[in-house]
Parts: structure tokens; C-alpha cells; sequence
């Protein structure tokens, strides 16, 4: 019979610069509404997946901070779910590195995000981190036997290598004691694009700006950036089917589906025929109606880094006690003697 396992969520951001509307659709908003289902969440600022590319040390502690800020602005509660950073729970690198001897160093190849990041010449130029960098992401996941994982489409592969180790782990040591994680990919809003280049992912890294909404912005700057969007000439269709091969204007009405939480059809209905003249400054509103209130209550937080490290230091406490008894099994498993 298979083993079954309590639902728990997990997921993580990288701390590796400002948090974009991007990671705010497809993912911060989303472990909001998981966490109101009354599902137990478990919610995590990835530092050691965020140095596998150089940090500035400064900017790094600030950054976890400031990712703190804004997951608590949108609405995490520290109390309700576990909030902290990865590096806190040494686990993570411990389970990491016994995945690292289940996984095989092909799968770690064929990552898309790997081969983009080091543009296939780099490869042999990067971190070794980077090439290990989804062994380390399953660790996140599996130390805790979460058994959802609420992300946007880019880490599809990842969440798929991530069942992979944990499938290899159970046939090799002949148990089953991790679970095939379920990756939880919903919504309007799992893949927001550039806002100059609808083809490209709306991305931290981008050298643009002008491509992404960063949490931080204030109103002037949203409006300005959705004004500057790029968009073709053509009106709003009437259908959805409509949106297709339109990447520019698909994005614009995805971006004001997932703010607004409507179906995307809904929104195609209600502006119908619309001009990007009409379409714009409503998106325009919505944002800065939707992320205002979000960058206020981050500024605030961000005036008292004590407490952001104290939540950070009590959500670690917490999810080492989830994490304790899992990595010393699994240490038992493998054959490894613990301390009894
Ligand atoms: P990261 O830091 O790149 O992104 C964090 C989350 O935001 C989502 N996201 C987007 N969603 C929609 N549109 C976009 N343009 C966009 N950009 C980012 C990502 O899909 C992700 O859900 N490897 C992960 C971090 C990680 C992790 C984990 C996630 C480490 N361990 C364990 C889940 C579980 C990453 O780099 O995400």
C-alpha cells in the first residue's frame, strides 16, 4: 500500500534581487490564498540557491530582507505559516547533499534554467552550485515530506527532477518514504512576460527596468511602465482564442486577470474591442490599487530589520522541528549512524 502523506505546501523565493509583479502572480499571491485554505504552509527564502550565482554579501542580507517584507506585506502571517531562510536549517544542505548521490549528474544537464543560465558555453565556467542547484531545491521540498508545491510554469522541469530523486531515493533504498511532491501550477497568471518583449519571462535579471514591475516601484512608475508596455495595434479581441499569437497584448490581459482575480475570458469579455488606450489605464489603476498598499506596508517593515530577523529566526526554529526527524530517518535509511 502506498504511504500517505499529510498535505503541507512548500516553496521558496530566491533572495537574488527585488521581487517583480512576476513572482507576485505566480507565486507570493498564490501561497496567500494556500494559506487561507488552512493548509499548512511552509514558505522560504532560498540564500544558498540565491549565491550558486555571486551575491554581493550586503545586498544579499538586504534582499532576504526585503523578501521578508514583502511576503509578509502581501499578506503572510508568521504566525500561520512558517516563514524563514533556507541557510538557518541546516538540513537543507544535508539532504542536499544525499540527493546529490541519488541524482545523476545527466539530469542536472538537461535543466532548461541551467543551459539558459550558462547558455550552454558557460557550463564549464559556472558554480558547481548551479549544476546542483535543482538537488538542493528537492531537498527544500522533500526535508519537510511536503507534498505540494504552488510555483509558476518556469520550475515545471525542477518540480519534475524533484519527483524524479524522490521516486530514485524510494526504489533504491527499497522504501517509500518520500513523497511524489505535486507541483500546483494555477491561475491566470503562472508565466507574466516582459513588459517589452512578450516572448521573454518577466525577470529580476533583466538589464531593463522598463520590462518588469518590481515590488518596489511606487505608483508614478507602475503607471509609467504599463503606459510603455509594449502592445501591437490591433484592439482587444472578443474572444480568448483571439489572444493567440498576440504575446504582447495575451500578457497584458493575463497581468490583469491575475491582479484582479478574474478569468481570463472574463476580462476579454469586458474589454472586448477596446483600444490599448482604453485597456492600459485601467491595468494601470488596478496595479497600483493591488501593489500600493503592498510597497507602503513593506517600507514600514523595513525600518525594523530586528524583527524581520526575529520572525526569520522563529520560522527556522519551526521548520527544524518539522525537518529534525525527517533527515535523521532518512540518514538511518541510508545507512549513516546517528547519535541515537
Ligand atoms: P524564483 O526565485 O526564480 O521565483 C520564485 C517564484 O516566482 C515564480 N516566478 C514567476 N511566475 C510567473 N511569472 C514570472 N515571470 C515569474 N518569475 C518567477 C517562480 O516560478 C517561483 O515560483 N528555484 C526556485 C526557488 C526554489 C523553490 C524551492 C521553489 C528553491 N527551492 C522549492 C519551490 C520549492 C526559483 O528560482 O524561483
Amino acid at each position: 500500500m502506498a504511504a500517505s502523506f499529510k498535505p503541507r505546501i512548500f516553496s521558496g523565493i530566491q533572495p537574488s534581487g527585488g521581487l517583480t509583479l512576476g513572482n507576485y502572480l505566480g507565486a507570493l499571491k498564490r501561497f496567500v490564498e494556500k494559506q487561507e485554505e488552512g493548509i499548512e504552509t511552509i514558505y522560504c527564502l532560498v540564500d544558498m540557491h540565491a549565491i550558486t550565482v555571486w551575491q554581493d554579501p550586503e545586498k544579499l542580507r538586504q534582499q532576504t530582507r526585503e523578501a521578508a517584507a514583502a511576503f509578509i506585506a502581501a499578506g503572510i502571517d508568521p504566525k500561520r505559516s512558517i516563514l524563514f531562510n533556507q541557510s538557518q536549517v541546516s538540513g537543507h544542505a544535508e539532504l542536499a547533499w544525499i540527493f546529490n548521490c541519488v541524482a545523476r549528474i545527466g539530469w542536472m544537464y538537461r535543466m532548461t534554467q541551467f543551459k539558459d543560465k550558462t547558455s550552454g558555453k558557460n557550463a564549464e565556467n559556472s558554480s558547481l552550485g548551479l549544476l546542483a542547484y535543482p538537488s538542493l531545491m528537492a531537498a527544500d521540498i522533500l526535508l519537510y515530506h511536503a507534498t505540494m508545491v504552488p510555483v509558476g510554469e518556469d520550475q515545471k522541469q525542477h518540480l519534475e527532477l524533484t519527483r524524479d530523486i524522490a521516486a530514485k531515493f524510494n526504489h533504491d533504498y527499497g522504501t517509500e518514504f518520500f513523497p511524489i511532491t505535486e507541483p500546483v501550477i494555477e491561475g491566470a497568471a503562472t508565466r507574466v512576460m516582459s513588459l517589452t518583449d512578450g516572448t521573454k519571462k518577466m525577470s529580476k535579471s533583466d538589464p531593463s527596468d522598463n520590462s518588469r514591475i518590481n515590488l518596489t516601484d511606487d505608483a508614478d512608475t507602475i503607471a509609467k511602465k504599463i503606459r510603455r508596455a509594449k502592445t501591437d495595434p490591433l484592439p482587444l479581441p472578443e474572444t480568448v482564442e483571439g489572444l493567440k499569437d498576440r504575446p504582447d497584448a495575451r500578457n497584458l490581459v493575463n497581468i490583469y486577470a491575475g491582479l484582479s482575480g478574474q478569468p481570463v475570458a472574463g476580462v476579454v469579455a469586458e474589454f472586448a474591442g477596446a483600444q490599448f488606450g482604453t485597456f492600459k489605464p485601467k491595468l494601470a489603476e488596478l496595479a497600483v490599487a493591488k501593489l500600493a498598499p503592498i510597497t507602503t506596508e513593506m517600507n514600514r517593515l523595513m525600518k525594523d530589520p530586528a524583527e524581520i530577523d526575529r520572525i526569520l529566526g522563529d520560522g527556522a526554529d519551526r521548520a527544524d522541528v518539522i525537518a529534525a526527524p525527517i533527515l535523521a530517518r532518512t540518514k538511518e535509511i541510508v545507512g549513516m549512524i546517528g547519535r541515537g
